[in-house]
């Protein structure tokens, strides 16, 4: 087999070090010496948004929040999905990654930064989210593992009552938080339900490098 080849690395603001590799036509982001986000792995980051957008009520100029960016296939998919009338927000924590995402890896998912209709916010999206109240009809959540394990510690508070509330705050009436999740363990169902959400979970077949694995996408919409 051949090696990874290292083609970038960066530091995230919690200082873990990132690393951007590619082995053929694979390319692997790992963080602090994880596997992160890996090309084969597109379909189940394109699935946050299908079924993410797929469960918005039809309205004119939806305001969607992307959180994060990874290799910009959830992006892509949301880009593909929606009106010309959309306005699309991405919020990323490294400054590298969108770096990346202009240059090294923007064919990945066809350039989804140079759609107009898209916005990138740097930082952090429970910062993003914290800032606005009936905003956004649908934020779709994919920086990290799912609501467990995590990646980035600081991430759990996404996933908890208060984040799960300011979600809730962000977002327009019958608006839709969507999480993708490594599995749909735990009693995430619950908790959207205690934030006043009407949760459900959409599995999502693995058929990259988890071949046979199934993913979760959790959907609130709020009541
Ligand atoms: C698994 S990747 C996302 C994959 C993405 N769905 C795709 O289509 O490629 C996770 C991304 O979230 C970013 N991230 C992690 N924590 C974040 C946060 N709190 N706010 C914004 N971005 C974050 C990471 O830097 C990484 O780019």
């Amino acid at each position: 087999m051949r090696p990874w080849e290292t083609l970038a690395e960066a530091d995230a603001p919690d200082r873990q070090r990132l690393e951007l590799r590619r082995r053929g036509h694979e390319y692997l982001i790992r963080a602090g010496g994880w596997d992160l986000m890996s090309s084969r792995d597109d379909d189940s980051a394109r699935a946050l948004a299908t079924v993410g957008c797929g469960a918005l009520s039809k309205r004119a100029g939806v305001r969607v929040l992307i959180g994060g960016l990874g290799m910009g296939y959830s992006l892509a998919a949301a880009c593909e999905l929606l009106d010309p009338d959309a306005e699309i927000e991405v919020a990323e924590l490294v400054p590298a990654i969108v770096e990346w995402n202009r240059g090294l890896i923007a064919e990945l998912a066809g350039r989804p930064l140079d759609d107009p209709r898209v916005r990138v916010y740097q930082g952090d999206v429970v910062t993003r989210i914290e800032q606005v109240r009936d905003h956004f009809d649908a934020i779709l959540l994919d920086v990290d593992n799912g609501p467990d394990p995590l990646a980035h510690d600081h991430n759990a508070r996404l996933y908890g009552d208060a984040g799960l509330r300011a979600a809730h705050r962000a977002l327009r009436k019958a608006g839709v938080h969507a999480v993708w999740s490594y599995s749909d363990a735990g009693n995430f169902a619950r908790k959207l339900g205690r934030a006043g959400f009407e949760a459900s979970v959409h599995p999502v077949a693995n058929h990259g490098r988890d071949r046979g694995r199934t993913h979760a996408i959790w959907l609130g919409r709020k009541r």
